[in-house]
């Protein structure tokens, strides 16, 4: 630790909705020293006396502190412009925690500095209500103590998942980055039918949404019994649910076959896209 005591410095680059919903769990945690640099902080962050608030980098490096761990959560257009003004924070020791999606840890090593120790990161939106998924992509300089420490700051916005191996950001990012889209088209897609079946819009609302934040919490709280084994208990053979998991489960057009077919997208365009970005 740079600090004087074995409190690690934290120096969180933005503070919106991402950087804001981590800096509420840090808070609550009180383990850390935490540093924001944020060019128009909350009114409610710049009273606390637990939170040192800088309004641009030049002001954090002046002021001659140094942080054990850079978390940088600003939008991914804005990174390369706000990169030049964080390089004289660190040191050769501080850990950079990037949570800007899509950004290849060879972007970052580029902005700055491959003598880095450097964790690419790949948050999701319910995140922002500590019920996210967060999976870790360290660069081969990080030790134990580098990955633990960026493991333990995510795990305050949910579940956090450690993957050596970089070129799986593409999968990761299909599946748990993208993934709340397809549960909210999902929501969509029922609303409409239960409409179609005759139900009033308030009443479709209501039932779909209900529905699948009901059934994904019930899958939340048995995490030891398969998806498949969740779905069969509630099928009773020759029934209503059966009738439409036919049409659901039907190969080559059925929703397995569907979401395939979309993750296979969405993985070819995060490789297009990290092609153009290297
Ligand atoms: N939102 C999600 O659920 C989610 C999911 C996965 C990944 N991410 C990633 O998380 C990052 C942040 O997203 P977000 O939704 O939290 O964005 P956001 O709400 O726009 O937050 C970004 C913050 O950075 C501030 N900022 C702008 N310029 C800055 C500078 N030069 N130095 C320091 N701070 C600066 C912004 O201030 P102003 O508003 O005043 O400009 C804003 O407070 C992005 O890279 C995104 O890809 C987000």
């Amino acid at each position: 630790m740079t600090g004087s005591t074995a409190q690690p410095h934290v120096l969180l680059v933005g503070c919106g909705n991402m950087g804001g919903a981590m800096l509420k769990g840090w808070l609550q945690e009180g383990k850390y020293r935490i540093s924001v640099i944020d060019p128009h902080p909350a009114p409610e962050n710049t009273k606390r006396d637990d939170l040192e608030i800088y309004t641009s980098a030049d002001d954090f490096s002046q002021n001659g502190t140094q942080a054990d761990i850079v978390i940088l959560a600003v939008k991914p257009q804005i990174l390369a412009d706000v990169a030049p003004s964080i390089v004289p924070c660190l040191t050769e020791d501080t850990i950079i925690l990037s949570i800007a999606a899509g950004q290849p840890i060879k972007t970052l090593e580029n902005l700055f500095g491959a003598q880095h120790k450097i964790i690419r990161s790949m948050p999701n939106t319910p995140s922002q209500i500590g019920r996210g998924m967060t999976v870790l992509s360290p660069n081969g300089l990080c030790d134990e103590h580098a990955v633990a420490l960026a493991e333990e700051l995510m795990s305050s916005i949910g579940d956090v998942l450690v993957i050596e191996d970089e070129t799986l950001m593409n999968a990761v990012t299909a599946v748990s980055g993208s993934g709340p889209a397809y549960v909210f088209l999902l929501i969509e897609a029922l609303e409409s039918a239960a409409i179609s079946a005759g139900l009033s819009e308030e009443t479709a609302r209501r039932l779909a949404r209900r529905t699948i934040t009901g059934s994904a919490a019930l899958a939340a709280a048995n995490d030891d019994t398969d998806a498949a084994t969740l779905r069969q208990n509630v099928t009773s053979p020759g029934g209503t649910t059966e009738a439409a998991l036919d049409i659901l489960m039907e190969p080559q057009s059925g929703l397995v076959d569907l979401m395939d077919r979309a993750v296979q997208n969405a993985v070819q365009r995060g490789i297009d896209l990290g092609k153009k970005d290297t």
